[in-house]
């Protein structure tokens, strides 16, 4: 069927509009050659498998040449693929291969930071007059010798390190080995745009910018997001790079509101497609531990969040829809229930999601039903965050269990062992010693087992994908919730012109019983269901654990 363009004059139609996003962690994806790292001739191995899917781009997450402090997230060189990664010849092939089944790679583009080995950043350290030392930001140190300010480092501890060199101070908002770029230089301006031409015309089709909202920060003001620039910089990167090509840009963005992804991703702004918002992610954790103690799961709280940005990017802007990535634990695990009702609750989560307006991101094992993580000894994580966490932990006398049990539940390796392909060793991961340990349920959650099983997860995502391309209301529909204040379920339509989309969820472990709303009474055809189809929405209804339906009607 063909993309209907919607009754209003709000979207401009985009390609990406009907696309859905699979974000691989190379390290953890697929190893090719026994090293226990996974590389790019690992995904382009798996390319088939991505198609059977549905799916249409790929996030790579770093590719880069880098000393790995970061897990790539820290860059020595942005035009040379990291050895354990594979060469650029493997990249140019993996970009080949995926658009001859019509699949883009887009790249994360990590600018806020590089690499304390990268050469600019070896040249600035060396003298105050040398002429890259402004493509970073130094300070004098404050009186008393300690760092300039109190910015701090998202990875615990000041976000300044004393360079003895020079005796000054330089800034990282991450860890010490990734020095903050000086975005108020045009130079390093200009060398990241050179950069992003060289990658585009290699054939990308886009990039996910790594915290983005840092580029404009004030830093002897102490704003770190949204600065006063921020946008100045998106519109001239825009007009400098990727403004006429036809690619899709995404910016991750912990600080937006639905005002500020307004300005990244309006029509008229000549800025990004669309932003990551994460307040559905930070709503859940505590005002002072943070993630590391969530909150108890709150629905309300959740539907409140996704319908104030359902709402507000209804008419200009674009969504970009996600549970999960690198970041984060496992949706299934922290939404759902990875161990009573697996198979329901992760089809329920992926039925929820992917019926939103925007532009839907599969974590790479999401669709296949990935857990957190078990791990039992600080020895097993490799996480930069989580090893720093722990050091501050027990240093502030947690117990070694306390930390573990947060760990387990909010570390971002939870995402980050090896992708489960098969019941074989390492769940098919590797034929060497993986990296980070594979998760021990590979034996009954794993890819293959999953492909042959009509009623599995990836069967489910491989439809919700599938119904994306041949529902425009899917696509343009306009969101509106019923029952807001219920805690168990989420129900919300879709309309567009002569047609309505019900979602009906639930999100309770146990039957739900419900009174609907008679404007929701309808008789229909059931587009997707994780028990079996219904097709009518009555005024009573019993829902079973996670039942999830989407019921398209007319309007
Ligand atoms: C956000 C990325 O998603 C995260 O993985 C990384 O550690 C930081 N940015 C620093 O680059």
């Amino acid at each position: 069927m063909p993309l209907v363009a919607p009754d209003n004059p709000v979207h401009d139609i985009k390609w990406w509009h009907t696309a859905t996003v699979y974000q691989v962690y190379p390290r953890s994806f697929c190893d090719s050659d026994g090293d226990g790292i996974g590389d790019i001739p690992g995904i382009t191995s798996r390319l088939d498998y991505l198609q059977r899917l549905g799916i249409d781009i790929i996030w790579l997450s770093p590719i880069y040449q880098s000393p790995m402090d970061g897990n790539g997230y820290d860059i020595s060189d942005y035009r040379a693929v990291a050895p354990e990664f594979g060469t650029l010849g493997h990249f140019d092939r993996l970009v080949s291969e995926a658009r001859a089944r019509g699949i883009g790679i887009i790249l994360d583009l990590v600018v806020n930071h590089t690499s304390d080995e990268h050469p600019w950043f070896l040249l600035s350290r060396q003298a105050t007059d040398n002429p890259f030392r402004d493509f970073y930001v130094w300070r004098k140190p404050a009186d008393d010798g300690g760092p300039p300010n109190d910015l701090q480092s998202s990875f615990g501890g000041p976000a300044w390190t004393l360079d003895p060199t020079t005796g000054e101070y330089y800034l990282h908002l991450f860890s010490r080995r990734q020095p903050d770029l000086n975005w108020e230089n045009p130079k390093v301006r200009a060398e990241i745009y050179e950069m992003m031409n060289w990658w585009l015309d290699r054939g990308i089709a886009g990039f996910r910018m790594d915290v983005i909202d840092y580029i404009g920060k004030e830093v002897d003001r102490e704003v770190v997001t949204d600065g006063p620039h921020l946008h100045d910089y998106l519109k001239e990167m825009n007009a400098s790079t990727f403004g006429d090509r036809d690619i899709l840009t995404v910016g991750e963005t912990w600080s937006a509101t639905p005002g500020s992804a307004l300005l990244y991703s309006g029509r008229d702004r000549k800025e990004l497609s669309m932003v990551f918002q994460f307040e559905h992610v930070t709503q859940q954790w505590d005002a002072v531990y943070g993630k590391w103690r969530p909150k108890p799961f709150d629905l309300a709280g959740l539907k409140t969040v996704f319908g104030k940005w359902q709402l507000a990017l209804a008419r200009d802007g674009w969504n970009a829809l996600f549970w999960g990535n690198h970041d984060l634990p496992r949706a299934v695990s922290r939404y759902g229930d990875a161990t009573g009702f697996h198979s329901q609750s992760a089809k329920m989560l992926a039925t929820v999601l992917h019926l939103l307006k925007g532009t839907p991101f599969v974590y790479q094992g999401e669709e296949i039903g990935m857990t957190n993580m078990p791990f039992t000894s600080i020895n097993q994580y490799r996480d930069i965050e989580t090893l720093n966490m722990h050091r501050l932990q027990m240093e502030a006398g947690l117990s070694p269990e306390e930390f573990i049990r947060g760990a387990n539940e909010s570390g971002r390796d939870n995402a980050r062992t090896p992708m489960q392909w098969n019941a074989t060793q390492h769940g098919g991961f590797s034929s060497g010693t993986p990296w980070i340990e594979v998760n021990p349920n590979y034996a009954t959650v794993n890819a293959e087992a999953a492909m042959t099983d009509e009623g599995s997860i990836w069967n489910h995502y491989r439809k919700l994908i599938a119904l994306r391309k041949m529902h425009p209301v899917v696509v343009y529909g306009d969101y509106q919730p019923w029952l807001d204040h219920h805690p168990d379920v989420f129900v919300y339509t879709r309309t567009l012109e002569e047609v309505r989309l019900i979602v009906v969820a639930s999100f309770r472990p146990s039957e739900v019983c419900l009174t609907m709303p008679m404007e929701l009474l309808a008789v229909g055809k059931c587009l997707i269901w994780n028990y079996e189809a219904v097709d009518r929405v009555e005024t009573e209804m019993v829902l079973r654990p996670y039942e999830a339906i989407g019921l398209l009607t007319d309007a």
